[in-house]
């Protein structure tokens, strides 16, 4: 059975094959990761924040798929020179218009971008111990996106590992 490749923009494929901002930042004043090893869907976002707590500098390691890949590169262009105020506002929305759209099955891997960006920008406030107006209590849609993906991943490796061990008889 053949399975129909997906309806990628052609930015998305773009961004996919040629990635901005990629890798691990040394330097970096913060670092979120969102999403689960255990299902290969994992996004890791460095930002580079100075004193006036805009974000300087801002890259991506990412074990997902095309479109987490190509989200996630937009997304540090689209907080590079931004305030904490304004990056902590980019949608999720704001990121899949920016690629072009995505297809619904991929909707997660845009919202997993944001996710981590706003785990890196709490982390930062967090650090100071300090918390802004804007920064709300409530964790904001892809936070909440992000832990839930983090959860089923958890029960679903639960679930494999004790299959393989019924398999090994426990070895
Ligand atoms: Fe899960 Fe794209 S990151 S399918």
């Amino acid at each position: 059975m053949s399975r129909a490749p997906l309806p990628y923009s052609s930015k998305i494929l773009e961004l996919f094959r040629n990635p901005k901002n990629l890798g691990k930042m040394e330097d970096a004043t913060v670092c979120a990761i969102a999403g689960s090893p255990a299902c290969g869907d994992m996004i890791a976002f460095y930002l580079k924040i100075n004193e006036d707590e805009v974000i300087e500098k801002a890259t991506f390691e990412s074990y997902g798929c095309a479109a987490n890949i190509a989200t996630a590169s937009i997304t540090t262009e689209m907080v590079k020179g931004k305030k904490l105020e304004d990056a902590w506002k980019i949608s999720w929305k704001k990121v899949a218009d920016e690629v072009g759209g995505l297809p619904t099955v991929k909707f997660h891997c845009g919202i997993l971008s944001v996710g981590a960006v706003r785990r890196a920008i709490r982390e930062f406030y967090k650090k100071k111990d300090e918390k802004p107006s804007w920064l709300q209590d409530e964790l904001t849609i892809e936070e909440k996106h992000a832990l839930e993906e983090e959860e089923l991943a958890r029960v679903l490796s639960k679930k494999l590992a004790k299959v393989l061990s019924k398999k090994t008889g426990g070895k």
